[in-house]
């Protein structure tokens, strides 16, 4: 790669491209390729949450780009006790999400997007960043545990991690 990507904001009118990220990060195997977002969001409604509405306080999400095409996307949100994602853990703790497009993984870009979402909940002060990662997800779990997040549930196959942040 002759020139470095370059990692920027969502754009109001890139609601489609978090989608996107959602669905890798749900499918996130590549195992069912012609499964889209809305067949997930029918048997999962829920899963809305971590898009819907995208913009409101609290709301960050990273774009990694490189010649004009996106390559991953960092995110993360606030919410509320009882609508909140699976990896909840508090109302004043961020929950993120992580995609690299399958074409790009492997070069240091989630690496540098989960960084990148760090450092801004950190300058925000918030306390802590959760996820929610499978148990058998084992390399984003690497990379989680690499950048100081570890394990406070795991049941059902899901495991919730937290990162204290300002410590
Ligand atoms: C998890 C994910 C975001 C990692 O992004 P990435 O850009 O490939 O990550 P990086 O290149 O920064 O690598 C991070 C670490 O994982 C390792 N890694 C990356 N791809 C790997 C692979 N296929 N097999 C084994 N290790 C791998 C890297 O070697 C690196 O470890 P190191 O720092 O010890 O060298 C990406 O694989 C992805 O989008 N997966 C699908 C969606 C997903 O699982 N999201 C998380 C859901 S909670």
């Amino acid at each position: 790669m002759e020139s470095p990507p370059i990692f920027r904001s969502l754009r109001a009118d890139e609601t489609d491209l978090l989608r996107e990220a959602l669905l890798r990060t749900v499918r996130w195997r590549e195992l069912e390729p012609t499964v889209t977002l809305e067949d997930l969001l029918r048997f999962e409604p829920k899963l809305g949450r971590y898009v819907d509405g995208f913009g409101r306080a609290g709301d960050l999400a990273l774009v990694a780009e490189w010649r004009g095409s996106v390559m991953g996307i960092g995110w993360y949100r606030l919410y509320a006790e009882g609508v909140g994602g699976l990896g909840f853990v508090d109302e004043r703790t961020p929950e993120l999400g992580l995609a690299v497009w399958p074409e790009h993984r492997g070069k240091g870009i989630g690496t540098s997007l989960l960084d990148g979402l760090i450092e801004n909940a950190t300058k925000d002060g918030y306390p802590a960043l959760s996820l929610c990662v499978s148990d058998v997800n084992l390399v984003a779990q690497k990379l989680y545990r690499s950048r100081g997040f570890s394990e406070v549930v795991h049941e059902s196959a899901k495991i919730v991690m937290i990162r204290r942040l300002g410590d």
